[in-house]
């Protein structure tokens, strides 16, 4: 499937999205403690994904699907989750509610996780959501969430994009989709004067200018959502959060930016727009560690868009 999409599928960017999501999931948690952070820093998903940590995900998951969305949702609710990456955001909700049915879709089946081929209630499909969808499913999910896809999409594909992901839900349904902000993002920042971040700034200098236009301005991206939402949906309402919200968070944060910098720098490198060189890789690796090390880091917001389908 021809598909433009500015982060690569290795296993890094798997690992990243599994720790992306932690880091997502605790910032929009207001009740979850210092403690379970730092535990969440070094826990994998996939090495233990029924351990007690995601049990404590699942007590704080009022923040993975919104409040307004879950007070709508049968028993039996029907949810999809559109550009689903490795499935994490449905594996979490999986565990705490067995009843629910759980679709995955994404254009990619290179980072689902195996349990979507084993489990009763998790269906992957492989599918385009900028075409239309399959016409058995229209009409058919309680909710449909998509996080994370504004390195998926042009300026004028978004009002597009939710008006196709609207014919998925009953008349009811909700839609609830999280973007970055990235605008804080755009200056490293220093803890301390004498934290160096050339590197780190060269390179997110580098992606935010690569020239795709896929990585358009907050604002620009933020106020296509929210017009995508305001044409096709009813009661729409959106959440702020910041990656500061919990200064302890303020690493891991970070660290999910350099992931997406890398990740970028690969995927250049992957396309020929810059030279295959895996040594020129490991040393901005090391470099931008460095840099963190010294006092570097990035904030950013994530914005949470949540809207009915009239009827
Ligand atoms: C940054 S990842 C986010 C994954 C997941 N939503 C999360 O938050 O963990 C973006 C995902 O969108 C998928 N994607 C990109 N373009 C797509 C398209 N046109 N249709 C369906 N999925 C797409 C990619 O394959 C990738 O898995």
């Amino acid at each position: 499937m021809p598909e433009t999409y500015l982060l690569n599928r290795d296993a890094e960017e798997t690992r990243r999205l599994n720790e992306q999501h932690k880091v997502y999931v605790t910032y929009i948690s207001p009740t979850i403690d210092s403690t379970t952070i730092l535990q969440l820093t070094n826990f994998d998903p996939y090495a233990s994904k029924y351990s007690h940590l995601t049990d404590h995900l699942h007590s704080s998951l009022g923040y993975e699907i919104h409040p307004t969305a879950t007070a709508s949702l049968p028993p039996n609710a029907t949810i999809a989750d559109i550009g689903t990456g490795t499935g994490i955001w449905l594996l979490d909700i999986a565990r705490t509610n067995p009843s629910y049915v759980l679709h995955g879709f994404d254009i990619s089946a290179a980072q689902i996780h195996p349990d979507f081929n084993s489990s009763s209630n998790l269906h992957f499909h492989l599918s385009d959501f900028k075409q239309p969808f399959p016409p058995e499913l229209l009409g058919t999910f309680d909710l449909v969430h998509a996080r994370l896809l504004i390195f998926a999409l042009q300026a004028e594909e978004w009002a597009p994009a939710v008006a196709n992901l609207t014919t998925l839900l009953k008349p009811g349904g909700y839609l609830q989709w999280e973007e970055i902000n990235p605008a804080p993002a755009t200056y490293v920042l220093r803890t301390k004067p004498t934290a160096s971040t050339t590197v780190f700034q060269g390179e997110l200098n580098t992606m935010l200018g690569s020239g795709e236009a896929i990585v358009q301005s907050a604002s620009q991206v933020l106020g296509l959502l929210r017009d995508g939402f305001g044409k096709s949906l009813v009661d729409v309402k959106t959440d702020v959060v910041s990656s500061e919200r919990e200064i302890s968070q303020r690493g891991a944060a970070t660290k999910v930016m350099v992931g997406v910098v890398v990740g970028a720098l690969k995927q250049r490198m992957a396309s020929g727009k810059e030279v295959l060189d895996e040594e020129r890789v490991e040393r901005v690796k090391k470099d931008m560690a460095r840099e963190v090390e010294s006092g570097a880091y990035l904030q950013f917001y994530v914005h949470c868009f949540v809207g009915r389908k009239e009827g």
